[in-house]
């Protein structure tokens, strides 16, 4: 299923819309579990959130494997840079968030389960049922790591709509069309 420079294959364009999405959701219901202390809200964050890890991965593997879109605009040097920082950034990152997440909980020795099917079971002490860490160090370099890529991630979108706003209103090129399949 090969791209060409008018128009975006049906998977790229699947996969982006899913991960924006996605990505946006679980920005904003992470921020608020945590900043209101929702603990039944976990869960749920952490099972869609392994469920996206692999929509993003294979986003990543097919990224590699067809190359970017072809720019429609020849922008001057600078702006086609920090387009492509950008991109890559955003597909990094995403990569990143879910990983630190399962490294988190897998470290922090609560396991891993995708709403009830169980991955990794957690590290549990038989006399205080209570989950003992694995790896404090890991559990604590995957939370670090999480909070700093909410305002990574954050600053790259920003960037990006900028971008998407000023080729669809400034240079009235079909990037963003091209992106919704049109
Ligand atoms: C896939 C994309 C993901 C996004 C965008 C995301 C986003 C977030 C955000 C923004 C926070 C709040 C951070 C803060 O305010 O400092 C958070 C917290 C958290 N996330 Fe995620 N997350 C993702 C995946 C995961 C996964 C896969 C897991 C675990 C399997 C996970 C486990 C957690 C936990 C346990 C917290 C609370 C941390 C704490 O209480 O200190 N997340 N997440
Ligand atoms: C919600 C508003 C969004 C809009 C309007 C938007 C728009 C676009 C457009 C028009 C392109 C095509 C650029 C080109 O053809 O060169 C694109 C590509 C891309 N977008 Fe977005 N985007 C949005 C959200 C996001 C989010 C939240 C992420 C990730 C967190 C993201 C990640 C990417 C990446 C990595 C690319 C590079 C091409 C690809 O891998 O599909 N976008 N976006």
């Amino acid at each position: 299923m090969s791209e060409t420079k008018d128009k975006l294959s049906p998977i790229s364009i699947i996969l982006h819309w899913t991960i924006a999405v996605g990505m946006l959701t679980l920005l904003s219901v992470g921020w608020y579990m945590e900043s209101f202390e929702v603990y039944g809200l976990y869960d749920i964050h952490k099972s869609s959130g392994i469920l996206l890890f692999v929509v993003i991965f294979s986003r990543v593997i097919w990224r590699l494997k067809q190359g970017w879109p072809q720019p429609l605009t020849q922008t001057q040097k600078i702006e086609f840079l920090l387009g492509k920082l950008t991109h890559w950034g955003l597909l990094i990152s995403t990569l990143l968030f879910p990983i630190s997440g399962m490294m988190m909980s897998a470290m922090g020795g609560h396991g891993l389960d995708v709403f009830g099917l169980e991955l990794l079971s957690a590290n549990v002490n038989a006399e205080t049922g209570r989950s003992v860490p694995i790896n404090k160090d890991l559990a604590s370099l995957g939370r670090e790591m999480h909070g700093i890529l909410l305002w990574v991630v954050l600053g790259l979108v920003s960037l990006h709509l900028a971008g998407a706003l000023k080729h669809h209103f400034g240079y009235k090129d079909g990037t963003l069309l091209r992106m919704l399949g049109r």
